[in-house]
């Protein structure tokens, strides 16, 4: 899918698959920014450009046997967003896992509920889940809150679980409504 959206705030971006000729350099600065930034995630070593030239073969390989959907959200060179749903393995393999992330100047547009959006609906096309979940750590009120809005629910807490500034926050996880 490739499509131009216009955000709240007037920008515009594409949303589109995630591709074998990825600029490998915008894609390292965007996950490198967000490491930097430090959010509630669970990634928090830099990659380098062969790093990321490897994942992407691996994230290529995954969409092409079917068991990935990943959308990115492109302004002008930059990446700016992105979200992907993933198959789990073996018995759960129709359960499939969602991520997401916008980066700081682009946040509180409407970019994240439209690429979870877009990524759920392809989903359900191309992977042909029967659970869709997601997880997020205790405090992120931002993610929490759009994903209520767009129909999780809490269905489980493991307290205490990932470390994070010096301490350990509870993981959260969620998942779609029918
Ligand atoms: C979570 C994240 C993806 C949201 O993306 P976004 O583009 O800012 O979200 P949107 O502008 O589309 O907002 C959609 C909804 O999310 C919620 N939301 C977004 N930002 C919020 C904030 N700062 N405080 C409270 N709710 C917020 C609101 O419900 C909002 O709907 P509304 O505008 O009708 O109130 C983004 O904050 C982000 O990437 N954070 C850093 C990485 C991260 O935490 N990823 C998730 C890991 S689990």
């Amino acid at each position: 899918m490739k499509e131009t959206i216009a955000l709240k705030d007037g920008r515009k971006v594409v949303v589109r698959d995630i591709s074998p000729n990825e600029d490998i350099r915008a894609l390292c600065k965007f996950a490198n920014d967000i490491i930097e930034e430090d959010v509630y995630i669970l990634v928090n070593k830099k990659v380098s450009a062969a790093e990321e030239k490897a994942w992407l073969k691996g994230q290529v390989e995954k969409v092409r046997k079917g068991a990935l959907v990943h959308l990115l959200a492109q302004s002008g060179r930059r990446i700016v967003g992105g979200c992907e749903a993933r198959t789990e393995r073996g018995r759960e393999s129709k359960n499939v896992f969602l991520g997401i992330i916008v980066s700081k100047d682009f946040r509180g547009a409407g970019l994240g509920e439209i690429l979870l959006k877009k990524t759920i609906e392809l989903a359900k096309k191309r992977l042909k889940p029967e659970l869709i979940y997601l997880t997020h750590m205790g405090p992120n009120d931002p993610a929490r809150r759009l994903y209520e809005k767009t129909g999780f629910r809490e269905v489980a807490r493991l307290p205490k679980w990932t470390p994070y500034r010096g301490k350990r926050l509870d993981r959260v996880y969620m998942v779609l409504k029918k």
